[in-house]
């Protein structure tokens, strides 16, 4: 027999180690901590991930239709979003078990294809505008807020036709939909996210073949595409600051996924910086920062290299001055999706290890996830909370401490319902959150990406980030809470994070008031 005393040493030993990172004002170890009064907690999803319907009551094609229909195996498992969750006819479930989770806002996208199926606002879905107003009024019933991205990668096939977010003209035909929406649901909607992740849309699907629309120009479409994306945001905030605001009295801002880079050694101190600024401060610093325009490190490394490799300008294009100051400052917070993070090492040997012309061989730099760093079922996401908490440092430091909402945050697993390594995730990462928070950051709602699983764009149905599992053999995708939709309930009931809570996962209910 071992003595309850050994048992109980090594209890607390276990819980001490898994909570060792945890570091609050006072530098104890704090098993229950809470949140700041008003912080809001919401759980997120997007359009093409969970609707379906792809081709019902006249929405048109989007550029993920037309790649999984063109081209089935670029997807893991050869699947697609025709039906996905469902959610074009399951929304109602959707919403209970936001009232089970108790959330106060659930963050969604509108598809463009399905309110605009000409992509043009000539011609406006009324079915399209009905799903969506279905949607929100049944989540306004229970005090639930609305948060919507305008635009989480499905752009209308046409317009992609037409160069997507290379032609500048996306500007205005992106200005066209945000007015449309606003128009149609501002008077319900407070939180507005422009555009989610304009690195993904870019780098992964201009530059290389990783999202639609693959086109793999590297080097060359990926900074066409960021300056027209950020121009076409500041459009999208334009119109709402200076023709909707006033009426409605919301907010809108923009997501940007944020990585942390980290030097492999002293010396590579600068190149994770470089790293920092070309994978994410492309989008910040043109936004955020005092002077605008981009980081000045990208302007001068693709200049030069521009030049020496005989192109007739830098390959980044250059924001006129009134642009510069037309996005400058065109978001009232910062919507930050943060998962990860990477090594990064000095690299600027001719023999480049990237293709040559493409940003990732313009920065000079190599990243890389050491072997021995633990993640989940996407080979890109190791948990690394300490990122976190330096991402969220360096973003007060360096662009004026804006208000944060966290956007995304989330975990992979293969499937199932007793999601400990999830769950171990999500507490990590809220407790280095919380250390920033303690430390001034001024972080103000957290978003667990997923409500349930979706439909993960390259790798199709083999990685599941929902707190509710999908059975996706069912016809009405059948919606089932995993152990973390548990504990993430009485994180925002409590609100407070407690690291020894032990849910009863045999029965889910909804609370009072929700
Ligand atoms: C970020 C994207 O916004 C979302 O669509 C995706 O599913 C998650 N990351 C997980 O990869």
């Amino acid at each position: 027999m071992v003595p309850y005393s050994v048992i109980f040493t090594l209890i607390l030993l276990t819980s001490y180690v898994s909570v060792s990172t945890s570091k609050a004002s006072d530098g104890m170890r704090h098993d229950v901590r809470h949140f700041p009064d008003g912080f809001l907690f919401g759980t997120a999803t997007a359009s093409y991930q969970i609707e379906g319907a792809w081709n019902e009551d006249g929405k048109s094609e989007n550029i993920w239709d037309h790649m999984t229909h063109e081209n089935p195996c670029v997807i893991d498992d050869c699947s697609n979003g025709d039906i996905a969750d469902d959610s074009y006819h399951q929304y109602k479930r959707d919403v209970e078990m936001m009232r089970e989770l108790g959330l106060h806002y659930y963050r969604f996208s509108l598809s463009w294809s399905r309110i605009l199926p000409t992509s043009f606002p000539d011609k406006i879905n009324e079915a399209g505008v009905a799903y969506y107003n279905n949607l929100i009024n049944e989540m306004l019933k229970y005090n639930i807020e609305p948060m919507v991205t305008l635009y989480h990668w499905d752009l209308p096939q046409k317009l992609q036709e037409l160069g997507g977010w290379a032609n500048p003209h996306i500007v205005d035909w992106f200005g066209d939909y945000a007015r449309i929406a606003f128009e149609l649901f501002g008077d319900r909607v407070k939180y507005w996210i422009t555009m989610n992740e304009p690195r993904e849309v870019c780098y992964q699907g201009y530059g290389y073949t990783t999202k639609a629309p693959r086109l793999n120009i590297h080097g060359i479409a990926e900074y066409m595409c960021a300056k027209n994306l950020l121009v076409a945001h500041a459009k999208a905030y334009h119109i709402y600051d200076e023709e909707y605001r006033a009426l409605y009295g919301g907010t809108i801002g923009i997501t940007l996924s944020i990585t942390w880079h980290e030097p492999e050694s002293e010396d590579d101190a600068q190149a994770a910086e470089d790293e920092n600024q070309f994978e994410w401060g492309i989008y910040v610093h043109p936004v955020f920062s005092v002077t605008g325009d981009f980081p000045p490190v990208m302007k001068e490394k693709i200049a030069a290299k521009s030049a020496a490799q005989g192109f007739a300008r830098s390959r980044l294009p250059e924001f006129t001055a009134e642009e510069i100051e037309y996005v400058r400052g065109s978001s009232d917070f910062l919507g930050m999706n943060y998962y990860t993070a990477y090594l990064v090492y000095r690299n600027e040997s001719v023999y480049s290890a990237h293709a040559v012309p493409s940003f990732y061989d313009d920065m000079d730099c190599v990243r890389y996830q050491p072997a021995n760093w633990e993640g989940g079922a996407s080979k890109w996401l190791k948990k690394v909370s300490w990122s976190f908490y330096k991402s969220l440092m360096k973003i007060k430091e360096d662009y004026n401490n804006p208000i944060v909402y966290i956007t995304e945050n989330g975990y992979s697993t293969t499937g199932g319902l007793d999601d400990d390594d999830r769950i171990l995730y999500i507490r990590e990462y809220i407790d280095a959150m919380l250390d920033a928070i303690e430390d001034g950051a001024n972080v103000q709602a957290y978003t667990a990406w997923s409500l349930m699983d979706n439909f993960e764009w390259m790798q199709g149905y083999t990685e599941r980030f929902g707190l509710y599992e999908v059975d996706y053999q069912s016809p009405e995708r059948t919606r089932t809470p995993r152990k973390s939709a548990f504990i993430f309930k009485e994180m925002v009931r409590s609100h407070a994070l407690d690291w020894h809570y032990e849910p009863d996962t045999t029965v889910m209910t909804i609370d009072e008031g929700h």
